[in-house]
């Protein structure tokens, strides 16, 4: 029952540091599953989503402490195969990894379907295809995946890829990891969490080349040893962070970034005027005080990330001018629009197409976070919007979001973290500004 009560007209400045990247920990943590030696891993993202993948590995029989807050040590080498916690595996899309991983380590898998973020149909058929020509017997039923190996092994395959699929690409190679022979994956995903997967598990004594292209060649290995390894920061909480800089017409310094995987959302905020300079590891973001149009359509990497569409729009609500937004990867991601229009937005949204009529003054309301971006998307606009807005369903942002508030609010933001565990009767709860 947790909202944030944004008080709005807040202008962001001072410097912000970006966490370890999401969606190369929720992939890295299931690959420590094929690990028989301790893994020590830095720069962990501390969001809902790892913890569950965390606690799902913990109740599998690894040893997990925590050095640090963003340092943990990993040792699965006493993990057996034994069913994983389906509650757990279901609330989070990333459980598919749980497939590969096991299949790699144990010749069978089960797993729920996974769980995630709603913008449509998403499927797996190319996870499947994937395992399948590896040489697993992977069947769906009562909505679990069920996936065996015949012979306790998978078998090197060269693999197309239909889709371009970031999940696909990091669960084949973590399934061809331990695989006999050689796999080659084509039409590959080149995001730069599919690099870091395949850098953990090289350190790890894998042997995968070519990961940041669209053909991934894996040469299976017996065995992966201990280590120690580094997640890099998150291209999404970074570009989260230089969209509202510039929404709100700040001047941010973002810290722990490479500013190569940035290069993309730079480039489309340096179109709406914004200054966007880079540094070795940082980008300083000045919103400019007119902001200006732009159109964008959303693609795999290095295309603009679709997972940055929600937050730029929020963003060109406010810029002049007419936007067009094209979303290219899902079927149904402008649920949220509903909830800026209450806001004041004017967007008309025809299936993929989003038409923004910018240059609108957004005032504050009761809106809901749809999703995780979407969730982000509605503070920046709570942000820049005159007066208060109260979001509703904040444990989405949670779970990719290091503490989102207090970094906000180190930068200047007013948003209160509120309980509103008994609505009416005066029982609510302020339990962060921080
Ligand atoms: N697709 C298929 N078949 C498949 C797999 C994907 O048709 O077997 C389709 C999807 O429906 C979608 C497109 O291919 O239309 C791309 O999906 P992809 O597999 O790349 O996405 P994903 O692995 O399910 C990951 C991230 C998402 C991010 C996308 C795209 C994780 C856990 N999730 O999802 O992250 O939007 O890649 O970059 O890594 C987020 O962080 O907010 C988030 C949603």
């Amino acid at each position: 029952m947790e909202r944030y009560v944004i008080n709005g007209g807040t202008c962001l400045r001072g410097e912000v540091e970006i966490s370890g990247a999401k969606n190369a920990a929720v992939a890295i943590i299931p690959a420590a599953l094929m690990v028989e030696g301790v893994c020590v891993i830095e720069n962990m993202p501390q969001i809902s989503d790892t913890e569950m993948l965390l606690t799902i590995l913990r109740e599998l029989g690894a040893k997990i402490r925590f050095l640090n807050r963003s340092t943990v040590e990993i040792d699965c080498t006493s993990v057996r195969m034994q069913d994983a916690p389906y509650d757990l595996m279901r609330k989070i899309r990333a459980s598919y990894y749980l497939i590969g991983a096991m299949l790699a380590r144990f010749g069978h898998a089960k797993t729920t379907m996974p769980g995630g973020c709603n913008f449509g149909v998403r499927p797996i058929d190319q996870h499947i295809k994937g395992m399948t020509a590896l040489g697993a017997d992977v069947d769906i039923k009562n909505g679990f995946v069920y996936a065996d190996t015949r012979d306790g092994k998978l078998h090197g395959a060269r693999i197309y890829l239909d889709k371009v699929s970031v999940g696909a690409t990091m669960n084949i190679i973590l399934a061809a990891t331990l695989a006999q022979g050689r796999t080659i994956i084509e039409n590959a995903a080149r995001e730069p969490h599919i690099v870091d997967l395949a850098n953990f598990l090289n350190s790890m004594g894998a042997d995968i080349r070519g990961a940041g292209t669209d053909t991934v060649k894996i040469n299976g290995v017996e065995k992966l040893h201990g280590g120690s390894y580094a997640i890099i920061p998150d291209q999404i909480e970074a570009g989260t962070y230089m969209v509202a800089a510039a929404a709100t017409g700040g001047e941010v310094l973002i810290k722990n970034v490479i500013p190569r995987h940035l290069e993309c959302i730079s480039a489309k905020l340096r179109e709406t005027g914004t200054i966007v300079s880079e540094y070795g590891d940082a980008v300083l973001v000045k919103g400019a005080s007119n902001l200006r149009k732009v159109n964008v359509k959303t693609l795999p990497y290095p295309g603009f990330p679709t997972d940055m569409q929600p937050p730029i729009a929020a963003l060109l609500c406010v810029a002049n001018g007419t936007s067009v937004i094209t979303e290219g990867v899902y079927d149904n991601r402008f649920k949220y629009v509903n909830e800026l229009r209450k806001m004041g937005a004017e967007i008309q949204v025809d299936g993929r197409v989003a038409v923004i009529e910018g240059g609108r003054r957004l005032t504050g309301a009761p809106v809901l976070a749809c999703d995780l971006r979407a969730g982000a998307a509605m503070v920046i606009a709570g942000m820049v919007a005159q007066g208060t807005t109260v979001i509703e369903d904040v444990h989405y942002i949670e779970r990719g979001y290091e503490n989102f508030v207090g970094k906000l609010n180190a930068l200047g933001a007013d948003i209160r973290i509120v309980d509103f565990a008994e609505p009416g009767s005066g029982k609510e709860k302020i339990i962060s500004i921080g």
